[in-house]
């Protein structure tokens, strides 16, 4: 691969800072006047997903530059060292291959010359044979009654993707267990969630990749602790833990047998693991034929994202728009917003997804990027959303491009619930874009009225700027397919716009420091020493701890 120009210097990236300047001179409803095929051309459908991309400030020369962009930053050759399991995850020296995870059984995905599709299937096989021996019931708790409650203790990658998957697919639990989530140290939400386990018919789950992270040993450990206290012999742990990991041998010294130790490999990064058997929680809940399902998805969005051209491939086309506004239109922060009370859990999954890839300033030369990279990424399901934070979208200085997602048909038909949300969507996305100005606002006043003053005296504060850009995701009904399809398209998506800024978007140097610090902070709180060692805000909040707490050694 030839070396490439830095972004910001390239004849592309001045190209588009020129569409840019070009494009502010024009609203996005001139840019629907100025060509009535507008939404035809841009908009894609691809399996069960439709995919609105024209209520954007783009046009098709942009669309061609950014394009170029992709280009110019070897995106083909990239995508390529993707699917052929090249280390590109350079700072830990590993290949990037959850794709494996949902390939088909006759497809090969190497590292080191190795296809580990056949591993993969494997595992997926031991998952299956597991959830049948539980849901029969021929796989029971110590006392002889059968397993209902299903209790997954991880935390990020390990936590979000389950739990977010778990809640999308309501509708199809099998009623065999119902799962529950554990990831915050905070006791809290441990004690509650106890309090409702009996430990004859709970089965914990401790789902960590590496096995070494602080919050899911520790709450493993606690429940571990109660356990054995309720069942009064550690004996029974056998029946009660199972382990996912990619450390076997960690897993097993803290007392799982090797059968209940679900494996997954190097090569999956944390918050790409949900169809690992990451995925038991999953399983256990939806069956396992629903679990492939979701891999099926996924996989289906794999094959359209490598073989298909750039104008029509929907995740590069959504990393362009986000290149587009996060560094020519300098949008630091996009919104997720779905109209679907299932999909509740999605901002705070793609926000790790996202924000742990490409939240990154160095480049993967070790050169510090002149320019921004991945952005915040937040947002809340609709209608709930619109009585937050929508004044913010409407009527703030800051533009922040959305994502809107919505299922058009609901699992849930109850009166016109469905149609009145669908509504409450669409009129967002019109509202965002089209806006009001104020002789909009003066027209719509009538001097008879009695409060005409007033109306007239408020006029301007019910201006709206508009021209604020969005994509508008719809499905059918939400389903294992689709789901799985959605979630493959963001990934893709974070993967595409890590080589546009030269970022190794599968590592996570970021969250090291605050380990460190915590564990030694943790000795410090402990012992009540060396408090003065640490800057004076630091040293004064453990004074204040020490002198506060009811909980800790020393006061
Ligand atoms: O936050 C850092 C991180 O490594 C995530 O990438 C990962 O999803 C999470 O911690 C949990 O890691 P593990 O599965 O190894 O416990």
């Amino acid at each position: 691969m030839e070396q490439r120009l830095p972004l910001e210097k390239s004849t592309v990236w001045n190209a588009l800072q020129a569409h840019r300047r070009r494009l502010a001179k024009i609203d996005i409803r001139e840019l629907f006047e100025q060509d009535p095929q507008r939404f035809e051309r841009f908009s894609e459908e691809v399996g069960e997903l439709f995919i609105d991309f024209s209520k954007n400030r783009i046009d098709a020369p942009a669309l061609n530059d950014l394009i170029a962009l992709a280009e110019h930053c070897h995106l083909p050759a990239w995508t390529q060292k993707l699917r052929d399991g090249h280390p590109i995850n350079h700072t830990e020296r590993r290949p990037v291959l959850h794709m494996a995870l949902r390939a088909a059984p006759g497809e090969t995905y190497s590292v080191d010359g190795r296809n580990v599709v056949p591993e993969v299937h494997a595992e997926l096989d031991k998952m299956a044979a597991f959830v049948e021996r539980l849901h029969s019931g021929e796989l029971r708790g110590y006392s002889g009654r059968r397993i209902c409650h299903v209790v997954n203790i991880g935390i990020g990658g390990s936590d979000l993707g389950p739990y977010l998957a778990t809640q999308s697919l309501r509708p199809y639990w099998t009623g065999h267990v119902e799962p529950h989530f554990v990831s915050n140290l905070d006791g809290a939400q441990m004690a509650l969630t106890l309090e409702h386990m009996d430990p004859e018919t709970t089965l914990f789950i401790i789902a960590s990749k590496s096995f070494t992270t602080l919050e899911t040993l520790y709450e493993a450990q606690t429940a571990r602790e109660w356990f054995i206290e309720q069942a009064g012999d550690p004996a029974h742990i056998g029946r009660h833990f199972v382990a996912i990991s990619s450390n076997v041998d960690k897993a097993m010294e803290f007392g799982i047998e090797e059968d209940n130790v679900f494996r997954m490999w190097d090569w999956v990064g944390g918050r790409y693991s949900l169809w690992s058997s990451i995925g038991l929680s999953v399983a256990l809940t939806v069956g396992m034929d629903n679990f492939r399902k979701l891999l099926k998805g996924a996989h289906d969005m794999d094959t359209h994202f490598f073989g298909t051209e750039f104008r029509h491939n929907l995740p590069v086309l959504m990393a362009l728009m986000g290149i587009w506004y996060r560094n020519f239109w300098d949008c630091c922060s996009t919104a997720i917003l779905p109209y679907d009370s299932l999909l509740h859990l999605l901002p705070n999954y793609l926000q790790q997804l996202d924000m742990e890839s490409n939240g990154k300033q160095i480049k993967r030369n070790g050169a510090r990027a002149n320019y921004c990279t991945g952005p915040i990424v937040w947002g809340e399901t609709g209608s709930n959303g619109q009585h937050a934070f929508f004044q913010f979208l409407h009527q703030s200085d800051t533009v922040v491009p959305v994502d809107f997602i919505a299922s058009i048909n609901t699992h849930y038909p109850l009166r016109d619930h469905q149609s009145l949300l669908f509504s409450n969507l669409i009129a967002q996305s019109e509202a965002l874009m089209k806006g009001r100005d104020l002789d909009a606002v003066l027209d719509g006043l009538s001097p008879t009225d009695p409060d005409y003053e007033h109306q007239q005296l408020i006029s301007r504060y019910r201006t709206f700027r508009g021209n604020t850009p969005s994509n508008t995701i719809l499905i059918d009904t939400l389903t294992p397919e689709n789901l799985g399809a959605l979630l493959a398209l963001y990934e893709h998506k974070v993967f595409v716009q890590g080589i546009i800024w030269n970022i190794n978007s599968f590592d996570q140097w970021g969250v090291e420091l605050g380990k460190e610090l915590a564990a030694r902070l943790q000795r410090d709180l402990l012992h009540g020493e060396h408090l003065e060692e640490h800057d004076p805000s630091t040293a004064g909040l453990l004074r204040h701890y020490f002198k506060v707490s009811r909980h800790n050694g020393k006061r």
